[in-house]
């Protein structure tokens, strides 16, 4: 990973990053509100050792008490001194608790010790500094005396500062807590972030779904709240940027196959709400747009849903013309729309597979395509059933939805098996709900294009590559320009060209 990946997963994970970073912002405010204040008080002792009065008597007792300070603070923070100032003072608590309350530093070089005690009361806390410092006194004037001779003792501790009431207390440490909870967060929040990028095996870049599924990515469809309220969309004006990425799909079928264009495909998926149904309603729109005359049948007979989405009869449909019910007329469905017809799934039959793989599903198909410039054929999940499956065999090809960020990348890959296995051709990939927003968005700058309809393709390698070996036309020869195609100008992704809308109404 770069650093550029670096940022992309932020972008993309940003919601992790800040809820993280919110979290343990919380955490540490609770954790400074429940945090009983504690106060500091302290005192500053004085060590001084008997000696005589020439100058080597004075550098050796200096010596003497730079030595002693350093055992005098560990005598400080012992139990011994504790239990004394317990007693002295009369405390309501244990040698070993007044012990931890007590820290004693030497300054280097010096013979100054600093006392300090902690206690919830700042009061307290000066009276056992005092009361410690005063105890300490008195216990080194019984140790540094010599008990044979009874002479004045070796040392002395004088206090030299006494202690005073703290006005404030020294933790909680507010913004020093507030910026610990800020830099673990960030800290956590970028670490699972990345964590969860490396965990994340769901298909989201063009790179990934074409090596998957060895073809080209034909379309992407950006997720869109109005198609989830109205799933076919009116075309006429619209230049929205789900309208454009339909008409770009549009011309990207066409030009799969510049000679001989798929007519009769096959809309699946690996997983159920992939975007199937939806997607072979606007294809289906799209193409009807370009005065191509389509029907849409919806083959999906376990979860049928071209009716509700249409606003169609549900009761007849395909179902009831393979089994013999009813004769294709009578399917036939007029939609809201010009240019296109519907033939809903009809009643659910208790064999879908059978009756999709039937001769009378393979003469229906061949009927309507004789009718009809397009079949768009909605079909149900490749990974539960085999319907999809067959009706792709028996099609021109199949074109695979993979939802973006939850279709994972072994569902497809058993998907495409499928679709292999039974020998069906596997038209391309189309990327369905795509984030529209952040690092990975596959929204284009549509309002580039204005309402002139011009549809643009993304220049992938393997649809394109398709395109040029189908057409005999190198994309460098000076014969380029009798193609009715025009580069126009850079976009932002350099890797896009636009290319006039759709070619030739297809042969029959
Ligand atoms: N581009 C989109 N933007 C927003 N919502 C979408 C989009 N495409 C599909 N949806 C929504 O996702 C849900 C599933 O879509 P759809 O029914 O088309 O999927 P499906 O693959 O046909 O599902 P099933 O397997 O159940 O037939 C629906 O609620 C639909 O409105
Ligand atoms: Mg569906």
């Amino acid at each position: 990973m770069n650093l550029l990946d670096y940022v992309k997963v932020l972008r993309t994970r940003w919601i992790t990053v800040c809820v993280t970073m919110l979290v343990a912002v919380v955490a540490a405010v609770m954790y400074t509100l429940t945090t009983i204040p504690q106060y500091q008080a302290s005192t500053q002792l004085y060590v001084s050792a008997s000696s005589g009065s020439s100058i080597t008597d004075l550098y050796q007792g200096n010596r003497l008490s730079q030595e002693r300070v350093l055992s005098y603070t560990q005598l400080i923070m012992g139990e011994t001194l504790a239990q004394r100032t317990i007693d002295r003072l009369n405390l309501d608590m244990n040698a070993a608790s007044l012990k931890a309350r007590v820290t004693a530093a030497a300054k280097p070089n010096t013979v100054l010790i600093d006392v300090s005690v902690r206690d919830t009361s700042p009061t307290r806390a000066r009276d056992i500094a005092n009361g410690l410092s005063d105890e300490f006194v008195q216990m080194v004037s019984e140790l540094e005396a010599s008990p044979v001779t009874g002479a004045s003792p070796n040392a002395r501790v004088i206090v030299e500062q006494r202690a005073s009431v703290p006005a404030k207390p020294v933790t909680p440490k507010k913004l020093r807590n507030l910026l610990a909870g800020f830099a673990a967060g960030a800290f956590l929040g970028v670490g699972l972030a990345l964590l969860r990028d490396q965990l994340d095996n769901t298909v989201k870049d063009r790179e990934t779904l074409e090596k998957i599924t060895g073809t080209g990515l034909v379309g992407s469809i950006p997720l869109d709240k109005d198609l989830h309220k109205k799933p076919a969309i009116s075309f006429e004006g619209n230049s929205s940027s789900v309208a454009e990425s339909f008409r770009k799909l549009r011309t990207n079928l066409q030009f799969l196959a510049v000679d001989n264009p798929p007519r009769v495909i096959v809309v699946t998926s690996a997983s159920p709400g992939e975007g199937k149904s939806t997607t072979a309603i606007n294809i289906a729109l799209a193409l009807a747009e370009a005065e191509h005359s389509v029907v849409l049948v919806d083959a999906d007979m376990r979860r049928p849903s071209v009716d509700k989405y249409l606003d169609l009869v549900g009761a007849v449909g395909f179902s009831t013309a393979l089994s013999g019910g009813a004769s294709l007329r009578d399917v036939l469905q007029k939609t809201a729309f010009t240019n296109l017809t519907a033939i809903t799934s009809g009643a659910t039959p208790p064999n879908p597979s059978e009756l999709l793989g039937s001769q009378a599903a393979r003469n229906l198909l061949s009927q309507l395509r004789e009718q009809f410039d397009y079949v768009i054929v909605d079909s149900s999940p490749l990974l539960a059933v085999t319907d999809g499956a067959i009706l792709a065999a028996n099609s021109d090809g199949a074109l695979i939805m993979a939802r973006y960020g939850q279709t994972k990348r072994e569902q497809l890959a058993h998907a495409i098996g499928n679709l292999r296995d039974v020998g069906a051709t596997v038209l391309g990939t189309v990327f369905t709900m795509t984030s529209t927003r952040g690092a990975n968005s596959y929204s284009y700058n549509y309002g580039y294009y204005g309402s002139d309809r011009r549809d643009s393709v993304t220049k992938s390698p393997t649809v394109m590559d398709r395109v040029r070996s189908q057409a005999h036309d190198p994309p460098d020869s000076p014969d380029a320009s009798r193609d009715n195609t025009q580069v126009a100008e850079p976009l932002d992704d350099p890797k896009q060209v636009t290319r006039t809308s759709d070619g030739e109404r297809p042969g029959r």
